[in-house]
């Protein structure tokens, strides 16, 4: 798969702009274990990288042209770097747009480029897609232009700032800042514990294989869009949430004031989101310690409880996600829940290696019997590392 993409950019490149690519870099989609919808919220998320990943072929221009071309869809895109502004290119390729842009604010001196993209990252699968592009483009954006914003987790920090930055002000999607952080400061074996009060990360071993268990990613091929204003309205709730109460973030409340938190809000919906963002959070800090641990039993409990706040506390699940978590479940898994942003999109189940066939057939039984439209598509998730250079 993954060389197949590799080489589909890189065939990609020549047939576009002729000639021959200066490199490819690629950047990975990412799975969150655990802490949904609590990076906007100063909080502790989980995700690791995945094998998967956008691959991105490139080669510098003499002149001030950004051009994109991707697998899959026709024409090439270009944009000169002076127009690239919020909104700005209109379609897709304002995703790695952006991310010159953020670069130039930045006061980073970029120049023309010409970047070919092919993705193995399922696309509306909940699992960064678009973070990918913006990581592979910022790769190869740096490498090509000796920004050296690869070199170490402080400076590929601060590309994944820039990342988002080109997501929430030129794509104009509203999200946190998670994805980009795992497209590129994620290592292979590892989760990613990531504090997005301030930055800080540990990377946390997980090699689920060597427990004898696999982390089933279900795509449950459901519409999914953060941009449908389902995701932007529950930040706007936080938002209200943090200034009734006179806070900095969300972040600020402990587990044992929740309570007195709460019976200061106005009304039962933002009780109900504060309540899902500080018990997430203290949900990521007990999965750290069962990981380390190596306590299974307890990493699936807190999926599965994970879950029951997204749904019922946060609604940010749908009917296909709860047949995949519910079906994996009855069919044997250890925990399951849905992961990324939700209305749609994947889940995750933690399951014994013996037991997975029976619980792909039990989740894919259980679509079938809902009448969900279309049939769930499973992967076996690894850890896997970050953005780079790939030739
Ligand atoms: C999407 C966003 C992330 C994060 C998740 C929910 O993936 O891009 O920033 O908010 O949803 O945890």
């Amino acid at each position: 798969m993954a060389e197949t993409s590799a080489a589909a950019a890189s065939a990609l490149f020549e047939q576009a702009y002729g000639g021959s690519q200066a490199g490819l870099w690629a950047a990975p989609g990412r799975v969150n274990l655990i802490g949904e919808h609590v990076d906007y919220n100063a909080g502790l998320v989980l995700p690791i990288a995945l094998p998967q990943r956008a691959y991105a072929a490139a080669r510098p221009r003499a002149d001030r042209l950004v051009r994109f071309a991707s697998a899959g869809l026709p024409g090439v895109a270009e944009v000169d770097l002076d127009d690239i502004a919020p909104g700005r290119p209109a379609d897709w390729s304002r995703y790695p747009a952006g991310v010159f842009w953020a670069l130039r604010r930045a006061g980073h001196d970029v120049g023309g480029l010409d970047l070919a993209f092919a993705s193995d990252v399922p696309i509306g699968a909940g699992l960064s897609s678009s973070a990918a592009i913006e990581g592979a483009a910022g790769a190869a954006v740096s490498d090509l232009f000796g920004l050296g914003l690869l070199a170490d987790d402080a400076s590929r920090a601060e590309l994944a700032r820039l990342c988002q930055r080109a997501e929430n002000e030129i794509a104009l999607a509203p999200t946190g800042g998670m994805d980009q952080a795992a497209a590129l400061r994620c290592q292979a074996g590892h989760a990613l514990n990531l504090d997005c009060r301030d930055g800080a990360v540990a990377q946390i071993p997980f090699d689920a294989a060597a427990a004898g268990l696999v982390l089933l990613v279900i795509d449950t091929k459901s519409a999914h869009a953060l941009g449908d204003g389902g995701y932007g309205a529950r930040r706007a709730d936080c938002e209200q949430a943090v200034r009734e109460l006179g806070l900095h973030s969300l972040r600020e409340i402990a587990p044992d004031e929740l309570g007195a938190a709460v019976a200061n809000l106005s009304n039962d919906r933002l009780r109900r989101r504060v309540r899902h963002v500080v018990t997430e959070i203290e949900r990521v800090r007990r999965s750290v310690v069962a990981l380390r641990a190596g306590d299974f039993a307890l990493l699936g409990e807190l999926f599965d409880l994970s879950h029951a706040s997204l749904r019922d506390d946060y609604e940010v699940s749908c009917p296909e996600l709860n047949t995949a978590q519910e079906a994996a479940l009855a069919g044997g898994a250890i925990g399951a829940r849905m992961t990324g942003g939700g209305f749609g999109g994947s889940a995750i189940a933690l399951i014994e290696a013996a037991a997975a066939g029976a619980v792909e057939d039990a989740v894919r039984a259980a679509f079938a019997a809902a009448g969900h439209a279309r049939s769930p598509a499973c992967l076996a998730a690894v850890p896997a590392g970050p953005a780079g250079r790939i030739a």
